[in-house]
């Protein structure tokens, strides 16, 4: 696959079919990070009815969106026709994935970088945030940055300790929910429910809401 210049939404550059990876590169990278499809399927799994991607889009102001960390660009399909959409994310397989559906413009690049050449009505962060520690806070940033009117977050937090948290969580981030992008966040951990309200609250956050494992809730800009 020919190197991605950033500057240059994905649709523009020419791919060639994307080798096999070896099984060594694989283990970088969790179950659910092995092929878009296998992403989507996780997705699923855990929320078949689409209700978080649903809340989100019922979030959405005015006619652009932009979604940081957005994977296979699930958001997308939820939104009202006519809202432009750009995804940016790191992940080329599921960025180029996101683009044959072809519904919006595409970027590799990293949502921790500078982005002060994004600017959307609404800014999403949906997941993403737990990947990013400890650079969180410049995530948050970013998205507050780009958005024109409001910035709309869905966050996981950490659940409470029980006798198997340490093992279970291990292989959460390991083995099913590693992303290959951020190898600090094995034992970096994350925040739990009141450490990610006080996050969320000290950044401008209002109307939170309980959406099946995860908090949502808007800045308004
Ligand atoms: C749990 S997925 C969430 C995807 C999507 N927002 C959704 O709700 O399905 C997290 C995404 O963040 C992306 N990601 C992680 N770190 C990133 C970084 N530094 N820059 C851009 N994307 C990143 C991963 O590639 C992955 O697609």
């Amino acid at each position: 696959m020919k190197e991605v210049n950033i500057s240059y939404p994905i649709s523009q550059i020419q791919y060639t079919k994307p080798q096999r990876k070896k099984l060594k590169e694989r283990l970088n990278f969790g179950i659910m990070y092995q092929h878009p499809r296998i992403y989507d399927f996780t997705i699923w799994l855990n929320d078949p009815s689409g209700l978080m991607p649903k809340t989100l889009a019922k979030s959405i102001v005015g006619n652009s969106v932009l979604d940081l960390g957005c994977g296979t660009a699930t958001l997308q399909t939820f939104l009202p026709k006519g809202v432009q959409y750009i995804g940016v994310d790191l992940n080329e397989d599921f960025l180029v994935f996101a683009d044959k559906k072809n519904r919006g413009t595409f970027y590799k690049r990293d949502v921790i970088g500078d982005l002060s050449d994004l600017k959307a009505d609404t800014v999403v962060l949906a997941d993403i945030l737990h990947h990013i520690p400890p650079n969180h806070q410049k995530l948050i940033e970013n998205a507050i940055n780009c958005a024109q009117k409001k910035v709309v977050i869905s966050a996981c937090y950490e659940k409470e300790e029980g006798p198997f948290k340490q093992i279970s969580e291990f292989i959460g981030r390991r083995f099913i929910d590693n992303d290959g992008l951020n190898e600090q966040r094995e034992g970096a951990g994350w925040l739990k429910l009141d450490e990610l309200l006080q996050f969320l609250v000290i950044n401008g956050a209002t109307n939170f809401q309980k959406v099946l494992s995860h908090i949502h809730c808007e800045i308004n800009i």
